[in-house]
């Protein structure tokens, strides 16, 4: 087998991001390892894990990169953002503070990265439908404002998780 016959490997970086306890460990933790924590802690400093999407044949590696949304247990901000080639903005569809907090979540977001970056808006929590505190549509305007993907996820019962990475996947890919 020559050189180039050699299989292609890429290695794209996707950072989380959003406040406390919207579910962003528990939605890696799904996409990663197909695992849901009902009682899971708060994530303290940073934490990655790699998962490979297939996309028009070719094995895609995505490693994802995880932090806390409690300003206090953050590591240094630059080095979290930095060589990411797409982002999830999550919020919880029944805390509205969490929606709202969005704009300053994106502010940080494009300060420390270019505009290339493709970027995905979750709502997550959409198993929450009695609670629910935030409706799609203001989800979705507030995405098509600021062009961003949109999509409500659950991570407890899995709906849309798979989606929500593989679009931003298929985006830099
Ligand atoms: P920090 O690490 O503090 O920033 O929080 P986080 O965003 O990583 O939240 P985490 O994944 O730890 O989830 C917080 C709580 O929400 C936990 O009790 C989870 O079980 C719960 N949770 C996460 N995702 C969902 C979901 O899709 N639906 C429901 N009902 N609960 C969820
Ligand atoms: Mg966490």
């Amino acid at each position: 087998m020559s050189d180039d016959e050699t299989v292609e490997e890429y290695l794209f970086k996707i950072v989380i991001i959003g406040d406390s306890a919207v579910g962003k460990s528990n939605l890696l933790s799904r996409f990663a390892r197909n695992e849901f924590n009902a009682h899971s802690k708060e994530t303290i400093g940073v934490e990655f894990q790699t998962q490979s999407v297939e996309i028009d044949g070719k094995e895609v590696k995505a490693q994802i990169w995880d932090t806390a949304g409690q300003e206090r247990f953050r590591a240094v901000t630059s080095a979290y953002y930095r060589g990411a080639f797409g982002a999830l903005l999550v919020y919880d569809i029944s805390r509205r503070a969490t929606f709202d907090n969005v704009a300053r979540w994106l502010d940080e977001l494009n300060s420390h990265s270019d505009t290339t970056l493709a970027k995905m808006l979750v709502g997550n929590k959409c198993d929450l439908e009695n609670t629910r505190d935030v409706s799609l549509d203001e989800g979705k305007s507030l995405a098509e404002s600021e062009g961003l993907f949109f999509i409500e996820t659950s991570a407890l019962d899995s709906t849309n998780v798979w989606t929500a990475f593989e679009i931003v996947i298929r985006e830099i890919y």
